[in-house]
């Protein structure tokens, strides 16, 4: 661990351009649950209900309140130690796959969400409509006062394309880093962790080893509130 953490250390001393690329590992010491690992969402939901369209039209209320639960629990975290790293990092932007926002409530700039985020709510017709939600008092299921059909989380389920100008924004920045710290991340999600393969030089920080280390030059195994603390201490000796 401590030689690649020096390896991680000279790679970003010498990295101008340098892009954060994070999944729900970087928000569990927050409180909020990971999808995969033992105790994550979907052995607990059921993610053909709880994550994919058809699943909203068979049983709208009850993923309605599942997400009105999701957001109440936002509400009521904070940011670790992982975010707040990141946000004094001064690296460029921050692509992430999770839909929360604790990476803004630290203070990172350039957050990119692959996968929307919770704080609002779209039309399911996909008539454009858009509306902000108060994460602490979030809506139960309601109607689109455009078109009339039913309001959904504002996030990417299972089969949907990913929002095309945040795509072409993470793409763009990953491809112009000279590394990017994956953070956190299975990486078993595509086309998300298809960008990782498109980084010149790749820092895996991860309590445990992903499909990530393929494409890693240094594995950094251990929590992301441990570790990055210490990566962006090196990155700007000015920094604390
Ligand atoms: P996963 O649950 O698949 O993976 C979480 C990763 O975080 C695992 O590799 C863990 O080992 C690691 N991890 C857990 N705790 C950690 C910690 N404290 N520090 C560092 N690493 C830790 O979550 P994602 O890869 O984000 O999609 O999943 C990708 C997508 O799958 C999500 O965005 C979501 C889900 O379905 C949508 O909602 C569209």
């Amino acid at each position: 661990m401590t030689a690649n953490l020096e390896v991680a250390r000279k790679l970003l001393a010498d990295a101008p351009n340098v892009v954060s690329f994070s999944g729900a590992g970087l928000s569990a010491e927050s409180g909020i649950a990971t999808f995969r690992d033992p105790d994550g969402v979907w052995k607990q939901v059921d993610p053909t209900v709880y994550a994919s369209a058809q699943g909203f039209q068979s049983q709208p209320t009850a993923v309605s309140a599942w997400y009105a639960a999701r957001r109440r629990t936002l509400a009521d975290t904070t940011p670790n130690d992982a975010h707040r790293a990141l946000a004094r990092s001064g690296w460029q932007s921050h692509i992430t796959q999770n839909v929360d926002n604790l990476l803004e409530r630290a203070g990172a700039p350039n957050v990119v969400h692959l996968h929307g985020t919770l704080d609002s709510d779209r039309c399911h017709a996909g008539c454009g409509y858009v509306v902000a939600v108060d994460l602490a008092r979030p809506p139960s299921l309601s109607t689109c006062p455009d078109c009339g059909a039913m309001l959904r989380p504002n996030v990417v389920w299972f089969g949907e394309m990913l929002p095309a100008s945040a795509w072409a924004t993470a793409e763009s920045a990953i491809q112009r880093a000279d590394v990017a710290v994956v953070i956190g991340t299975s990486a078993e999600v595509w086309p998300a962790a298809g960008l990782i393969a498109e980084a010149r030089k790749v820092i895996s920080v991860n309590t445990e080893r992903t499909y990530a280390g393929r494409w890693a030059t240094v594995e950094l195994i251990g929590s992301a509130a441990t570790i990055l603390p210490m990566l962006v201490t090196a990155a700007d000796p000015n920094i604390r």
